[in-house]
């Protein structure tokens, strides 16, 4: 006779799932850790079986006609992430940018409590209301669900102890600064270079025009929409492999999409990089360096690697550094259980100048080393000669400077 499995009960799946974060070594306060033991996240995904809602994965909730993510519950190792970046606590004020299911929010409300509110916003207006309804069935009917493009954030609630944003940002936009209190904190997943190279930041605000983000957590979102224009290309190298770069490196896309046409080299540097130590920021280094190379992801999907097309390290999400047709990216090897060795493969016509210039980069980088980037924030409307030293983006509302 067929035996009907065992199917774990919500409150078991939602431990282990705690216990996985913990063991990620994710949770660095209990009021985050309790929240995630509190929310029901199965009641924010009807229709997702109980094992997808509570593994340790993204569950996407809407995708576009052509296939791509519009909505999701982000993976709820980023969502702790983020909330141990807010520090969100009892009585707070929180504005969040990018509503989706609700269950943030939920995290959001157990983490402020009662004496605390939370306003959420949501673009789409299918999804503000299933929020709504998802929020007053588990529980939460006290968060506020707006519909509207969140750059305009909330002003009717402001000014908030908290923001967080759960949308891939381009920018910071001008209702942000002004509805933030003035001992606020901002935490924001912010594009910080057009290939898509992402860090959820934390600002804190010292001033009315400045905000300062020394932690950066590695993530990716799904895009704001509403938002600015993002300056993305996207150069196709070959069947499937596409480097991903930004247009104010105003890059020769004809010479760049010849790039794998010449024969690839492999270089091992012998460059340590121990699993234990903060190398995640290598890439954002690259990206906002001033070696005159200029900085792409490559994006290969299993297929193409599989033909040996390309196979970038999976780390940096194809981290690459390009000249003309010249293209290296960067590739690692397990030396021991503990470490691996950083390398980098190239394609250029001029093999020799480029293999050097990567090569020095690589070695002035390990030199230093540099855990965490400084990263302060200023309206755009601020003189140069004002700016925190260090590599500048320019958005249309904010300049952004980048110390290591
Ligand atoms: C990754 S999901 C948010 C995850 C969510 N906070 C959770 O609980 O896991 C991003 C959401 O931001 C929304 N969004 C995108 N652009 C927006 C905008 N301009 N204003 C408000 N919401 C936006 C999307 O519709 C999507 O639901």
């Amino acid at each position: 006779m067929d035996t009907i499995p065992a199917v774990a009960a919500p409150d078991s799946l939602r431990e282990a799932l705690v216990a996985k974060i913990d063991s990620l070594g994710t949770f660095r306060s209990q009021a985050v850790r309790d929240a995630f033991r509190a929310v029901p996240r199965h009641e924010f995904l009807p229709g997702v079986d109980l094992a997808t809602a509570y593994a340790p994965k993204q569950v996407v909730t809407k995708r576009a006609d052509d296939g791509t993510a519009v909505s999701s519950a982000s993976s709820p190792n980023i969502v702790a992430i983020m909330l141990e970046q807010l520090q969100a606590a009892e009585g707070h004020k929180v504005l969040e940018i990018g509503a989706a299911t609700g269950i943030n929010a939920a995290l959001l409300s157990e983490l402020v409590g009662p004496s605390g509110a939370v306003t959420t916003i949501e673009l789409s207006r299918g999804l503000a209301e299933g929020a709504r309804a998802h929020l007053a069935e588990a529980g939460y009917p006290q968060v506020k669900v707006v519909c509207r493009d969140g750059a305009l954030g909330a002003p009717e609630g402001a000014p908030y102890d908290r923001i967080i944003v759960t949308a891939g940002a381009w920018d910071i936009p001008a209702a942000w600064w002004q509805q933030l209190a003035a001992d606020g904190r901002l935490v924001v997943p912010l594009r910080l270079h057009g290939s898509g190279l992402t860090r959820s930041l934390a600002f804190d605000r010292t001033g009315i025009a400045r905000m300062v983000s020394t932690n950066a957590a590695t993530c990716g979102f799904v895009p704001m929409r509403g938002d600015t224009e993002m300056g993305e290309i996207h150069v196709r190298l070959a069947d499937e492999v596409t480097l991903k770069i930004d247009d104010e490196d105003f890059p020769d896309e004809a010479s760049l999409a010849r790039a794998l046409t010449h024969p690839a080299h492999q270089h091992w540097t012998g460059i340590p990089i121990r699993h234990d130590e903060e190398a995640a920021h290598l890439d954002l280094w690259l990206a906002t360096g001033t070696s005159g190379l200029s900085f792409g992801q490559l994006s290969v999907s299993d297929a193409a690697r599989a033909l040996g097309l390309a196979d970038p390290a999976r780390q940096w999400s194809g981290a690459s550094l390009y000249q003309g047709s010249s293209l290296a990216y960067l590739t690692v090897r397990p030396v021991d259980d503990d470490t691996d060795e950083l390398g980098f493969t190239t394609h250029s016509p001029a093999p020799h100048t480029f293999v050097g210039q990567v090569d020095s980069l690589l070695r002035q980088w390990s030199q230093e080393r540099p855990a965490q980037p400084r990263i302060t924030a200023h309206p755009a409307t601020t003189p140069h000669e004002h700016l925190a030293p260090g590599a500048l983006i320019s958005r249309p509302k904010t300049l952004l400077t980048i110390s290591w």
